[in-house]
């Protein structure tokens, strides 16, 4: 009973909310780097406000971040006491390819990620290696348009190529896109999208998440031919969307809004383009671009296992006065006026953790990873500079015993569990550095002032125990 017990725990982190050193070692500009704290942050990420290089005036948090491109020997020692088995992290693609378009990659990004690597195999830690994590090339974006250019699957099937054959024997799980389904909100982020005006946006989008659905599949293809071993996921951005009501149309747009998400990872892992989704884009007039070998890629390379975050559940109505919006991961939802929100705004639903775990399950029958899940909240240390974040270990507790249940009384496979920014780092939807998931304190504000010491918090202790006992103790 219980979690199986080579369960998965851990963190999870990406290269460009936590890594710094934008411009050391020969790396490359990256869009993730470009997008400054601040009002226009939304526009630039949603490709509405063109930024496409460091501008005056504006401040750029992932320049340094916490600077764990330097911390990380201490950070996963950190990890390792307490008891991670496996740690999340993404590669900055322009460590390794600079401009994106080079034949040969930068030896010095590849002996970074091993060096990294090494660190977590000291540990007996295993990585899960996120491929993309919002960041794409800045060249290629200026060069090509970003994803929604084919030539990006080529781009993309030479990172992985160098990856995998690099790493093999080091990591074994991989994840192609981060929040895949993130393109339709964010299509700067992950994408490189930028919109000119009067440009049929729908179009642009589904044609840049084509490209990337079969970038995906191709490095399923690759990962499993350079090592049999390799287990490769995709990742959506979960949360299950509730009917405000029960009246029939409600219920009927909860289910088209969960198709919006469902649609990536239904070609992902079922290989093929589902008939709803066909028949949307046909009345929408949007007209994809694919080959047979597309398909036939699409087809025969599915992931392995499904990977996802989950925060908070959506409501949605057909009712236009009931009108009450509440903040989200990206993107606002109606308001659930049976729950309770972050400072954030972001609505806290355990259950509806436990719901989704059991609707993926139910849909796609294949092992579940959760590799996002957290609280983000303003953390105040003491005069020691302890932080007693008692909020966050309420939050981790309901949800990892909502994933308990799903597990022990539903009979979700679950491979693991990886908890949204195990340290402190830069927030992905604000900049900031204030909004913080971590178990570690990282001295840092949102203006790039502070140490950036480490310091457990007191959920650190709490999780040490919640890993010792595979789950048992949440207390
Ligand atoms: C997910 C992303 O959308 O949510 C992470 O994969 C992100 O990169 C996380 O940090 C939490 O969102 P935020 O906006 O609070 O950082």
């Amino acid at each position: 009973m219980g979690f199986r017990e080579d369960f998965l725990w851990g963190g999870a982190t990406a290269a460009n909310q936590c890594e710094g050193a934008y411009d050391v070692d020969g790396r490359g500009l990256a869009n993730v780097d470009v997008v400054p704290i601040g009002e226009e942050r939304f526009s630039i990420i949603a490709g509405k406000r063109k930024m496409l290089d460091f501008e005056d005036g504006y401040f750029y948090p992932a320049k340094e971040a916490i600077d764990m491109y330097h911390h990380y020997k201490e950070d996963i020692k950190l990890f390792a006491e307490m008891g991670f088995k496996t740690y999340r992290l993404s590669i900055a693609w322009t460590r390794i390819f600079p401009k994106g378009d080079e034949r040969e990659p930068n030896e010095k990004g590849l002996a970074f990620y091993e060096d990294l690597f090494k660190t977590c195999q000291q540990y007996g830690i295993e990585p899960l290696v996120t491929i993309t994590h919002f960041d794409c090339p800045i060249h290629l974006i200026k060069e090509y348009g970003g994803w929604r250019n084919r030539k990006m699957i080529e781009f993309y099937e030479r990172l992985v190529r160098v990856l995998f054959t690099r790493f093999k024997g080091l990591v074994k799980y991989w994840l192609t896109f981060n929040e895949i389904n993130m393109i339709l909100h964010a299509p700067f982020m992950g994408a490189g999208l930028v919109f000119e005006d009067g440009e049929n946006e729908q179009q642009v989008k589904y044609q840049a998440s084509h490209h990337e659905l079969v970038a995906s599949a191709l490095a399923t293809k690759v990962a499993h031919e350079v090592d049999p071993e390799n287990m490769v996921g995709c990742m959506l951005a979960a949360g299950l969307n509730y009917p405000y009501t029960c009246k029939p149309e409600d219920v009927f747009l909860a289910q088209q809004k969960d198709r919006e998400n469902y649609f990536f990872i239904d070609v992902q892992s079922r290989g093929e383009y589902p008939a709803y989704a066909l028949k949307e884009l046909e009345r929408a007039g949007i007209d994809i671009e694919m080959t047979e070998e597309d398909l036939a890629l699409l087809k025969n390379h599915t992931v392995d296992f499904i990977s996802f975050s989950y925060y908070s559940s959506r409501v949605v109505t057909t009712d236009p006065k009931l009108n009450e919006q509440t903040e989200g991961n990206i993107f606002a939802s109606v308001k659930n006026p049976y729950l309770e929100a972050s400072e954030w705004g972001w609505q806290i639903d355990p259950l509806g953790f436990r719901t989704t775990m059991n609707a993926l399950y139910d849909r796609y029958q294949k092992p579940l990873f959760v590799v996002e899940n957290g609280l983000g909240a303003i953390d105040t240390p003491d005069e020691a500079g302890y932080v007693k974040d008692d909020y966050r270990i309420d939050y981790l507790r309901e949800h990892i015993q909502a994933m308990k249940d799903a597990v022990e009384i539903d009979g979700v496979d679950l491979l693991g569990y990886t908890s949204w920014g195990c340290i402190d780092l830069v927030s992905a939807g604000t900049g900031e550095m204030k909004k913080r998931y971590g178990f570690i304190y990282v001295d840092r504000d949102n203006a790039g002032n502070g140490t950036l010491k480490r310091t457990k918090k007191k959920s650190f202790d709490w999780y040490k125990k919640v890993i010792a006992s595979n789950g048992e103790d949440l207390a």
